[in-house]
């Protein structure tokens, strides 16, 4: 090391700042780290003597400092970062770590990775270009990743005749594009990394500037409050594996996402919602005490309970939610843009979900924070989404938790990383302001004529999931009069109840003679008539109660709102198929022979139209097949579709 005061290894302190640096390319990220590090002294003398020699064979005055962080030779070749680079140096305050991010427009997804962990972000700005998109779009990410603070370094002061109006009218415009961002906290500090004024040492060329320098703001920077504290509240232990060395241990390991766990503590298993307590807690091979995030550690319970991966362990007041749907802001870091429909898998914690994006509400233009309407997300495009999820996933908001709150897109079939997203706090559903956009330019969407999308509650609380320990789901039958619909209903709900479930059928007939007295049979009453249907069912599983709907539900419209207003994942599609002449033979109402002698209008198959499903979950021919060879071609298939019906 070189005879600095400041020496890595002569500091005792374990006060970490986790910082990163962002910018647009060719702001001089490169030189300012080159000139932290050798200014503090956290370079070899032999690394800078090869810079030295370097130097004087091209003729240049001085080592060339951006080099001293340029571990990547294709960065050297291209003159741009192209990964993460994680440098580390300290004072006789405190220990620093930068989160080298690159400034390329191709490479948000480094950028992201930065943000993730970081305390605050420097935000680089060339004083001779002022602030360009770029280093907006940065500025944007880092705040939106909860990094709570900015320090805006406005380089190569140098160039611009170390001028205060350049300084000022730079702040000025940064602010008034910040003034739209969810972090508060700034400091400007006008610097020259190439001739180092105000990074380490102050610049006298700046007699105006009487502020901190850059090294300074870092070393005072207030890092306690807000982030630490969140990192105690919530605990969150997702199993990452099962331990079973022998047959008298059992302990499942992970990593701890935030929060404080000790032994004897009460304890639930999410999602099966068993309570008991932390008998043992094992961190680097010895039993301890308390563990806290984010340590890797394994726990055993008191009670025998059947724990997996992906699970997670969590005190009982304070719970996630299990989201079956996510709304998140997401960055897209692909040339494929993310479109609705499109199949991701999504991963977050020790999971891997598959996931359907369902609707992109805006974009957010980087340049004015302002959102406008899209129909896809391009690349680095950043913007507000509803995503479908094909297994429930336990979350919190990105705001209370940065790991649970936090998920990546990866591409099925690739499997690289397409995006990034945070998750918003389910009540903040998205409603498009009257005011904000004109409502021709609004984005397509399937209308939502059930009415049923903004409904509350759209998750299945872990404690009513413990209650009846069961998944529910809705089991859609549909199909002509007489088809068999009732009877196959009947045989289910009597399988189902044998086996343990909770179940309800919900009955056209039934339901017409009660809530659906009011309704006929006109294409506006049937819709309606399912509407209503679908919003009972629906608040059946909420409940943990799987739901046996039988409906005649005619139009694929109307059924297909109704999977989408019950929640795709849970919905499945019955078509008890039989021929009209074999329900019109076996008639059992006598609602056919009433229907053709013209005495019931509107009768489906005979003056109304039945649109057969195109691909139902599955198709029982109830004129091939007896009773109970039908219940076990639906049980087969509810049974493959697993997490449905499984016990927690
Ligand atoms: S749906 O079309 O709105 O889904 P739903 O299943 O609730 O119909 O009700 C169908 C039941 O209502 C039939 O089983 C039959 O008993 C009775 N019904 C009376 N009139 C009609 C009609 N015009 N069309 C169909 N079903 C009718």
């Amino acid at each position: 090391m070189m005879g600095s005061s400041y020496s890595a290894s002569s500091t005792g302190q374990t006060d970490i700042l986790r910082f990163m640096l962002a910018g647009s390319v060719d702001d001089g990220k490169s030189t300012l780290i080159g000139r932290l590090l050798h200014d503090t002294g956290a370079v070899y003398e032999d690394h800078l003597d090869s810079l030295r020699r370097r130097a004087a064979q091209l003729g240049q005055a001085g080592p060339d400092l951006s080099l001293l962080t340029d571990g990547l030779r294709a960065e050297r070749e291209q003159g741009i970062t192209i990964d993460v680079a994680y440098r580390y140096f300290a004072t006789p305050k405190r220990r620093f770590i930068v989160a080298d991010a690159p400034g390329h427009e191709q490479y948000t997804r480094n950028m992201a990775t930065a943000a993730s962990t970081a305390d605050v972000a420097v935000v680089l700005i060339d004083a001779t270009r002022g602030v360009l998109t770029q280093s907006k779009r940065h500025a944007f990410i880092a705040s939106l990743l909860g990094v709570p603070h900015q320090i805006v370094a406005v380089n190569k002061m140098d160039l611009v005749g170390y001028a205060e109006e350049v300084f000022e009218r730079i702040r000025a415009e940064y602010l008034t594009f910040a003034d739209r961002l969810e972090c508060r906290h700034f400091t400007f500090v006008p610097v020259s990394a190439l001739a180092g004024d105000n990074v380490v040492k102050p610049g006298v060329k700046m007699p105006w500037y009487s502020g901190p320098t850059l090294l300074s703001c870092l070393e005072q920077l207030d890092r306690g409050g807000l982030r630490d504290c969140l990192g105690l509240v919530d605990l969150r232990l997702p199993v990452q594996y099962v331990l079973r060395p022998s047959a008298d241990f059992r302990g499942y390991a992970g990593t701890l996402a935030s929060g404080i766990i000790r032994t004897g503590d009460e304890v639930l298993v999410l999602p099966g919602g068993r309570r008991t307590r932390v008998r043992r807690l094992i961190h680097d091979r010895r039993d301890v005490q308390y563990a806290f995030a984010p340590q890797a550690i394994a726990v055993c319970l008191e009670d025998e309970i059947d724990v997996g991966r992906g699970d997670m362990i969590v005190h009982p007041a304070n719970l996630p939610w299990l989201a079956e749907e996510l709304e998140l802001i997401v960055v897209w870091m692909h040339e494929q843009p993310l479109r609705p429909g499109c199949e991701y898998l999504i991963k977050q914690t020790t999971n891997l979900v598959h996931a359907r994006p369902s609707q992109i509400h805006y974009e957010i233009d980087p340049d004015t924070l302002r959102r406008r309407p899209a129909e896809s997300l391009g690349l680095n495009a950043i913007g507000r989404m509803t995503c479908q999820l094909m297994r429930p996933l336990l979350c919190d908001e990105y705001s209370r938790n940065r790991q649970t709150g936090a998920v990546i897109f990866v591409d099925p079939i690739g499997n690289f990383t397409v995006g990034a997203g945070v998750i918003i706090d389910r009540s903040h559903r998205y409603r498009r302001p009257a005011d904000e956009e004109p409502a021709d330019l609004a984005p397509k969407s399937t209308p939502d004529r059930l009415g049923l999308r903004d409904r509350v509650g759209l998750d299945t609380p872990p404690q009513r999931l413990a209650l009846l320990r069961q998944r529910a789901c809705t089991i859609w039958l549909t199909g002509l009069s007489g088809a068999g619909k009732s009877t196959l209903a009947s045989a289910l709900e009597e399988r189902l109840l044998a086996g343990g479930y909770s179940c309800v059928i919900l009955d056209g007939d039934r339901l017409r003679s009660t809530l659906n007295r009011d309704l006929g049979f006109s294409p506006a009453d049937r819709k309606e008539n399912i509407r209503r249907t679908a919003g009972l069912a629906r608040l059946f599983n909420e409940a943990g109660v799987t739901a046996i709907v039988a409906l005649i539900s005619p139009y694929r419209e109307d059924r297909q709102l109704a999977r989408q207003a019950i929640g795709c994942e849970r919905f499945v599609e019955v078509y008890v198929d039989a021929p009209l002449d074999v329900c019109e033979a076996r008639d059992p109402k006598g609602l056919y022979r009433r229907a053709r002698a013209g005495d019931l209008p509107q009768f489906t198959g005979v003056s109304a139209p039945y649109e057969p499903p195109e691909r139902p979950d599955v198709r029982i021919p109830t004129a091939e097949m007896p009773p109970d060879a039908a219940l076990e071609r639906l049980w087969a298939v509810l049974d493959k579709r697993g997490a449905l019906l499984e016990h927690s």
